[in-house]
C-alpha cells in the first residue's frame, strides 16, 4: 500500500508529533488476576460474592491475557500505527497489600511492558488507577478514608521512582467520577451505596489524592508531564428556555465541572459548593486540602468523549422526604432524531468533541488536552466477519474519521490539542458489561484461545497515523 498514493488525498492534516494510539487499562487487559503475588481488588471480589451482575457471569480474572502476551500485543499495536499507548498499573498487583511490601514480579512485569514499547518506538502513557480499588484498601473505607488517600499517595510515589526515568507521560486516575456515580449513587458498581454525601465525600478525597500525587511528582523532579483523564460529557439543554439553560449548567456543574475545575483552576465552582452548601451535603474538607488542591494543577489533561447528557428543567417537584440526588435539578431529555449507535445504544454527536475543545480553549486557559478516550462499542460483533476471517468494522473507521474532523477543525481554531486515543487496542473485559461491547482496532476471539486479529479499522488506523491524517 503506497504511502504516497494517501498522502495526495489528505485532507485532515494533524499537526507533526501527534499522538496516534489507544488506551486500555490494567485490569481490564492482564488476566493473571490472582499469580505473581497480585491480591484482589473490588472486581475480584465483587464477582467472588456476585458472578451474576456481570455480562454472561464472565469476571475479571483472565482478561485478554496481555500479561503473558504483551510482547505479540506490542508488535500489533505497531501493526495498526500506535506511537503511544495508555494503559494503567494495577495498585493491587505493584502493592498487593495496599501499603506496605512491594511485589518485584509486578516491578518486573511492568519494566518489561515499558521497555518492550520504548524499543517499538511506542510511548507509555501510564495511568494509576482505573476504577481498581484493592479489596484491603476497600474494607478500610476506600475513598472514603484518608488512610486509603495516604496510601495511594505512597503508591504514585513508588510508580513513579520505579518506572519515572523511562515514563514521560502520568496520570492519576482514569473518569475517578465513574467510581463516584457508580459506587456511591447509581448502584452499578460494588460496593453499591446509594449516597449522595458519601459520594461527595468520595469525590473530594480522590481529588486530594490527585494533588497530593501531582505534588509528590514534582518533587521528584523527573522529566515529564503529569495530569488526570476526565470523562467530559458536555450537557446540553433541550431549549433556549432559561429554565433548561440553567438545567444544563447544573448538571454540568456536577459531572464535568466538579472534577476539571479544581484540577485545572485549583478551586470547585463555586456555584456547585452553593448548591451543595444549601443542602447541607458538602463533604469534610480537612486542614490543608483546598491549598493542596489548588498548588498542584496539572500539566496535561486527557478528554474521554463517547457521548453528550442531555436535560431539559425538573418537570415534576420531587417528593421533601426523597434523599438528594443530582437528578433532582434536572430531568434527562432524549432529543428527537439523535443518532445512535444501534449496536451500543449511546448518542453519537461528533462536533461535541469539537465544543469540548472550545470550551477548554476559551474558558480553560487553552490548556494542553489529547483525546485519550473515544470509541465505538459494538455488541455481537462476531456477525461483521468477512470471508478473509477478518471483521469489517467501516462503522467504526466512519464514527472515528467523523469525530476526527471536528478534532483537526478544533485544531485549525487554536485548541491546543496534542493527540488522539481510540478507546481501545484489542476487545477487553469491561467490568459489568463483561466482553459484551467490544471497542478494539484488534478482535479478540474468546472461544479460540483469545487470539487476535487485527480489523479493518485496524489496518485502517495504521494508515491514518502514517500519513498524519486523512
Ligand atoms: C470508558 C471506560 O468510559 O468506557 C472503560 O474508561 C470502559 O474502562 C469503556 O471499558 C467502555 O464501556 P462499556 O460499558 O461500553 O463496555
Amino acid at each position: 500500500m503506497g504511502k504516497a498514493r494517501f498522502e495526495q488525498n489528505i485532507q485532515h492534516q494533524f499537526p507533526d508529533n501527534f499522538w496516534w494510539g489507544s488506551a486500555a487499562s490494567g485490569p481490564q487487559t492482564e488476566g493473571a488476576a490472582l499469580i505473581d503475588g497480585r491480591k484482589p481488588s473490588i472486581w475480584d471480589y465483587w464477582y467472588s460474592i456476585e458472578p451474576g451482575c456481570f455480562h454472561n457471569g464472565v469476571g475479571p480474572e483472565n482478561t485478554s491475557g496481555f500479561y503473558h502476551r504483551f510482547k505479540q500485543d506490542i508488535q500489533l499495536m505497531k501493526e495498526t500505527g500506535h506511537n503511544s499507548f495508555r494503559t494503567s498499573i494495577q495498585w493491587s498487583r505493584l502493592i498487593p497489600d495496599g501499603t506496605g511490601e512491594i511485589n518485584v514480579k509486578a516491578v518486573a512485569f511492568y519494566n518489561q511492558v515499558i521497555d518492550e514499547l520504548l524499543a517499538n518506538d511506542i510511548e507509555p502513557f501510564i495511568n494509576l488507577y482505573h476504577f481498581d480499588m484493592p479489596m484491603c484498601m476497600q474494607e478500610k473505607g476506600g475513598w472514603e478514608s484518608r488512610e486509603v488517600v495516604d496510601a495511594y499517595v505512597n503508591y504514585a510515589q513508588n510508580c513513579f521512582r520505579l518506572f519515572g526515568d523511562r515514563v514521560k507521560y502520568w496520570f492519576t486516575f482514569n473518569e475517578p467520577i465513574v467510581p463516584v456515580e457508580a459506587g456511591y449513587l447509581y448502584n452499578w458498581h460494588y460496593p453499591n451505596i446509594v449516597d449522595f454525601r458519601r459520594g461527595a465525600q468520595v469525590a473530594h478525597n480522590t481529588i486530594v489524592a490527585h494533588a497530593r500525587a501531582v505534588g509528590a511528582f514534582k518533587k521528584l523532579n523527573l522529566e515529564g508531564k503529569i495530569g488526570i483523564i476526565l470523562n467530559l460529557t458536555p450537557s446540553y439543554p433541550k431549549s433556549e428556555n432559561s429554565e433548561d439553560v440553567k438545567a444544563a449548567q447544573i448538571s454540568d456543574l456536577f459531572f464535568n465541572r466538579s472534577f476539571l475545575d479544581p484540577v485545572t483552576k485549583g478551586e470547585y465552582p463555586a456555584d456547585l459548593v452553593k448548591i451543595l452548601k444549601e443542602r447541607d451535603l458538602l463533604p469534610t474538607v480537612e486542614a490543608g486540602d483546598l491549598e493542596v488542591i489548588k498548588d498542584n494543577l496539572i500539566d496535561l489533561l486527557g478528554v474521554n468523549y463517547y457521548q453528550p447528557r442531555r436535560v431539559k428543567a425538573k418537570s415534576e417537584p420531587v417528593p421533601e422526604d426523597a434523599a438528594f440526588m443530582p437528578e433532582h435539578l434536572f430531568d434527562p431529555y432524549i432529543m428527537p432524531g439523535r443518532k445512535i449507535n444501534p449496536h451500543r445504544g449511546w448518542e453519537i454527536c461528533e462536533e461535541v468533541i469539537y465544543d469540548i475543545m472550545i470550551d477548554l480553549r476559551d474558558h480553560y486557559d487553552n490548556i494542553p488536552f489529547f483525546i485519550s478516550e473515544n470509541g465505538m462499542g459494538v455488541e455481537g460483533e462476531e456477525k461483521f466477519h468477512n470471508q478473509e476471517g477478518f471483521i469489517e468494522d467501516d462503522y467504526r473507521i466512519d464514527f472515528v474519521r467523523e469525530h476526527l474532523k471536528w478534532v483537526h477543525k478544533g485544531i485549525q481554531e487554536g485548541a491546543n490539542c496534542l493527540g488522539y486515543h481510540i478507546w481501545t487496542f484489542m476487545d477487553n473485559w469491561s467490568w459489568t458489561n463483561s466482553y459484551k461491547n467490544r471497542y478494539g482496532l484488534v478482535e479478540v476471539d474468546l472461544k479460540n484461545d483469545l487470539n487476535r486479529t487485527i480489523k479493518k479499522s485496524g489496518r485502517w488506523y495504521k494508515r491514518l497515523a502514517e500519513n498524519n491524517g486523512f
